[in-house]
This record gives structure tokens, C-alpha cells and sequence, in this order.
């Protein structure tokens, strides 16, 4: 799809040598790709086709219970039922972080400039992310599945963050947002075992994140560098405990009763559980790699986030 132009390898040289690239040439190449790649869910995808029989909501291998004892014990029916709540539980955690992002977005454009490429960016991304909480809505009510939302105490955190946030720290938590649950989507999307419905929104999702990842790691490569002292410390810290907030949100537990699952005991064993927590540490890997790259992951903040699990 993309060809290596010279402005690419001239990143890649930046990248390279670790220099900030221009905000505004940045913003001009995603404001392209936007015009060229971009999709209309209630247009692009079949809504009215019935489920197919026996196939999954979510690759099995990303399911919370995957693998636990609890999961032996359970028919491939019930399984395929497991699979089918927590996608909606993602959906619903999706629509969650993407409302909280366009108001950290709405928010960092406030007092700049409307004419720049980086504000007609953000303002492209807002309507991105009004698509894709629509249709992950529409796919909640699809399945057929409740709505799941995050715990009360992880609303009202959320309701804080999003109004009183850094700027680093809004991006930090974007990435976060962003990250883990798109490693999961490019799973999702070829495999042949999921619903048909299900590939569709994880393929037009993932390739729309791909530009939202891009500008809020630019972005955040630059807050780094240029935002005071305090705030990159207070970055660190936050984004620590963003990651804890987030590692325990990532599944509504409810999922588990609504399966006819003991829900204490569920969520003991993915607690316990070496593949989940290999699965959400290879998720995080490639955003760990690169908050510790651009020093996010230093000291208090490094110990929160490794006590979240995702980082080893
Ligand atoms: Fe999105
Ligand atoms: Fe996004």
C-alpha cells in the first residue's frame, strides 16, 4: 500500500537518529492517508447478515480464561458463548477510552492554531473515533450482549483524568488505549475462525489506529523533550497507574457470571494464569519499548508499571 518515498526513508533515518520530526509534515501525511483510507462502518460492512454457527467472537487464544483449568472444563459452546462477552466487554472498554480521547484531543487543540495540519489532525481523529464508537455500539447490540461499562470507581478516575491531564500524560494513556488492543485486532481481523461481522470492524479499526498511533507517538516523542521537568515526572507517575487502572478494567468481570461462570473464581485463575499474562505482556511489548525509548518508564512510574503486569 505505502511505498517507500524519500520522505519515508528520511524518517526512518530521524527514527533513527532519534531527532523530533516536524509537527506539521507529520500532520500533512496522516491528513492524506485520512482523505485516501478511510471507512464508513454503516456503509463498508454487511449488519443485516445472521451469525454464523460455531465461529468466534475473539481468537480463542486472547480469551481472559484461555487455557486455565476453568477453560478445560468448559464446552466449546460455552467457550464460543465466553468469547462472544468479551468482545462486547472490549467494544464497550473501547468506546470508554475513545470518548475519554476525544476530549484529551479537543482539549490539546484548544488554544492552537485551527489553520495548522496538527489541529485539522486531531480534528480528523474525532471523527474517526465517533465512527468507531458508533460502530463498536452498533456491534455490541448485534451480538446481542450487554453493554459492559468500566466500574464506577474507573468511571469517576476516567472523568478526573480527562479533565485535568498533561498533555504527555493524555498521550501516554492514548497509546496505552491504543496499543494493546490493536496488537489483538490484527489477530482478530485474518483469522478465519471469527465472525465475519467481527473481522470486518477489527480490519477497518486497525487501519485507522495506525494513523491515531502515529501522531500521539510523535507527539508524545516531543512532549518529552519540551514539556517542564514536573510534568514529565508527573507523566511517569500517572501513566504508571494508568497502566494498573487499565490491566484490571481490560475485562468486565460480569462477563464471567453472564456465561454461568463463578466470577471470583474466574478472575482468581486468569490472575494466575501464565499465558494471560504472557498475552497482555506481548500485547504492551511494542508500547513498553518504545515509552522506555523516549524515558517515560523511569523510577516510581517503572514500578507501577510493572506491577500492572504488562511490563516484565
Ligand atoms: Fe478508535
Ligand atoms: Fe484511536
Amino acid at each position: 500500500m505505502t511505498t517507500l518515498t524519500e520522505a519515508d526513508a528520511l524518517d526512518g533515518l530521524r527514527d533513527a537518529l532519534g531527532l523530533l520530526k516536524d509537527r506539521e509534515q507529520v500532520a500533512e501525511r496522516l491528513l492524506a492517508s485520512s482523505a485516501k483510507h478511510s471507512f464508513d462502518p454503516d456503509k463498508e460492512l454487511d449488519w443485516d447478515a445472521p451469525l454464523e454457527e460455531g465461529k468466534w467472537f475473539w481468537p480463542p487464544e486472547l480469551v481472559s480464561l484461555y487455557d486455565t483449568p476453568m477453560w478445560k472444563r468448559m464446552s466449546e459452546e460455552q467457550r464460543i458463548l465466553l468469547s462472544r462477552h468479551e468482545a462486547a466487554a472490549l467494544a464497550s472498554l473501547g468506546i470508554w477510552f475513545e470518548i475519554i480521547l476525544m476530549q484529551l484531543l479537543v482539549r490539546h487543540i484548544y488554544d492552537k492554531a485551527a489553520t495548522s495540519a496538527h489541529v485539522r489532525y486531531a480534528l480528523t481523529e474525532i471523527e474517526d473515533e465517533c465512527r468507531h464508537s458508533k460502530m463498536f455500539a452498533r456491534l455490541i447490540r448485534h451480538g446481542g450482549t450487554p453493554w459492559y461499562p468500566v466500574s464506577r470507581p474507573h468511571q469517576a478516575l476516567g472523568r478526573l483524568f480527562k479533565t485535568i491531564s498533561t498533555t504527555p500524560g493524555s498521550f501516554t494513556a492514548t497509546l496505552l488505549g491504543e496499543e494493546v488492543l490493536d496488537w489483538m485486532q490484527r489477530l482478530t481481523f485474518p483469522d478465519e475462525r471469527v465472525q465475519t461481522l467481527i473481522r470486518g470492524v477489527t480490519r477497518i479499526h486497525v487501519v485507522e489506529e495506525a494513523r491515531h498511533v502515529r501522531y500521539a507517538r510523535e507527539e508524545l516523542r516531543r512532549q518529552m523533550v519540551t514539556a517542564p521537568k514536573w510534568s514529565q515526572e508527573f507523566t511517569r507517575v500517572t501513566s504508571g497507574e494508568f497502566a494498573r487502572v487499565f490491566s484490571v478494567a481490560f475485562v468486565n468481570p460480569e462477563v464471567y457470571t453472564n456465561v454461568g461462570l463463578d466470577k471470583r473464581e474466574a478472575m482468581a485463575q486468569v490472575k494466575a494464569s501464565g499465558h494471560r499474562r504472557e498475552v497482555m505482556r506481548t500485547g504492551a511489548k511494542r508500547l513498553t519499548d518504545f515509552l522506555d525509548d523516549i524515558g517515560v518508564l523511569r523510577g516510581v512510574g517503572r514500578r507501577l508499571w510493572r506491577s500492572s503486569g504488562l511490563l516484565a
